[in-house]
């Protein structure tokens, strides 16, 4: 038995890391326990994170022996066949290359004018409508989901299945087999989608790489990747985003003025809620020394990626939200070969969606205060469930 710390804790206060993980600096690669009982090591160090990221002795495979925080499927289910996320050299580049050209800076640029097309109608829909809004439902979620789905070939009109499923697959509060069904329902659903695109090929994602030769199994684990992992973050740093510019006006004010620092506000927000920290946790295949410890292989490490987005040692009064400190260096999108692929698109729409917000409704205001929004602690991406506004 052990009495190391249990770990991850849920966060308190909205704009800070657990202080426990903070404290985890001292002992920066340490033995913790998971919440299922198993032991793992934390790291907290943005140096020692970026190290274990780019070290092929560390594998993503979800589904290996010892792997911490595994998703419900290994834990309830037969295995299925991994994404691009859960996979190792050689598969994992060869996944990884068959759909860069989907994401790269280019591609992205000429989605813009969509991109832009679709905030503005959320926001006249927004204006349109009662007082306050609930900035979730009207912006930060349709957005990027109807982004992702435009690109995918994913009809829109399924977003209530979606969005619901990916809720619970993500909440780690909910029995594992009620989460492994959510994922399954979406995984079927994307196999049925391929099979209607093969009959009916469209300008789109999934088409296209169809047309390319791709197994179709492996494709319904594309779109469920990108479906997922295309809507749930993006949104979540929306309404995040909202809520800390609106409580900070010299921040907003600065932005507003000069829409060149607009950029840099979204690293600064990237940085500071690092909303998708555990994602980037690996186990490692062979004894390897990170920090100064000894991870033996087969032992599981976890990544407080938001304590190192607070590590002292690589960012200056790091607690301080300042949109001028130049935190591109933050490790938010992940580090290494799996860094996150849809990182362009996603810096795009939080760009856009900031830019036009506020401008277009400058006296935008929280309808509510902090201590009354209602978090998403429990959950593999952090954020907010709603965000009561008005103007
Ligand atoms: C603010 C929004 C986002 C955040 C914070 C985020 C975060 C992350 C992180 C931390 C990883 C690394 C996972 C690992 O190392 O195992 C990752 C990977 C990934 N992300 Fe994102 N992501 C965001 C938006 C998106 C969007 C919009 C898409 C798709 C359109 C996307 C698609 C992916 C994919 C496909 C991977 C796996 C890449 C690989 O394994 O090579 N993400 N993301």
């Amino acid at each position: 038995m052990t009495d190391s710390l249990v770990l991850p804790l849920n966060r308190t206060c909205p704009y800070a890391p657990p202080p426990e993980h903070i404290r985890l600096q001292q002992e920066p690669v340490t033995r913790v326990t998971l919440p299922d009982g198993s032991q793992a090591w934390a790291l907290s160090r943005l140096e020692d994170i970026r190290a274990m990221l780019t070290d092929p002795r560390f594998s993503s495979d979800r589904q290996r022996e010892g792997f911490p925080l595994q998703p419900p499927a290994r834990r309830t289910g037969t295995p299925v066949r991994q994404s691009m996320i859960g996979l190792d050299p050689p598969e994992h580049g060869e996944a990884r290359r068959a759909v860069v050209g989907e994401f790269t800076v280019r591609r992205m640029t000429a989605l813009r004018p969509r991109i832009q097309q679709i905030v503005d109608e959320h926001v006249d829909a927004m204006l349109a409508g009662p007082r306050p809004a609930d900035l979730v439902p009207a912006l930060a979620l349709p957005v990027p989901s109807l982004v992702i789905c435009e690109l995918l070939g994913v009809p829109y009109t399924d977003h209530d299945f979606f969005q619901s499923r990916s809720a619970n697959l993500l909440n780690r509060s909910i029995p594992a087999d009620e989460r492994y069904a959510a994922a399954n329902e979406i995984r079927e659903y994307m196999a049925a989608l391929i099979v209607e695109k093969e009959k009916q090929p469209a300008d789109d994602l999934l088409s296209r790489q169809l047309a390319k030769g791709a197994d179709r199994e492996d494709l319904a684990g594309l779109g469920f990747l990108l479906l997922l992992a295309g809507h749930e973050t993006t949104g979540n740093m929306i309404s995040l985003g909202v809520m800390t510019l609106l409580e900070r006006p010299p921040a907003l004010a600065a932005m507003k003025e000069d829409p060149t620092v607009t950029p840099e506000v979204v690293e600064e927000l990237l940085r500071y809620f690092t909303i998708a920290e555990f994602v980037t946790s690996r186990v490692a295949t062979e004894d390897v020394e990170i920090g100064g410890a000894l991870i033996r292989a087969g032992e599981g490490v976890i990544t407080l990626g938001n304590a190192a987005n607070r590590d002292p040692a690589a960012f200056t009064d790091a607690d301080t939200f300042d949109i001028r400190r130049g935190a591109r260096h933050h490790i938010a999108f992940g580090f290494g070969p799996h860094q996150c692929l849809g990182q362009n698109l996603a810096r795009l729409e939080l760009q856009i969606v900031f830019d036009t917000l506020f401008a277009r409704i400058p006296g935008l205001k929280l309808a509510t205060t902090t201590d009354e929004l209602s978090f998403k602690n429990d959950s593999t991406v952090y954020g907010l469930h709603s965000l009561p506004v008005t103007w």
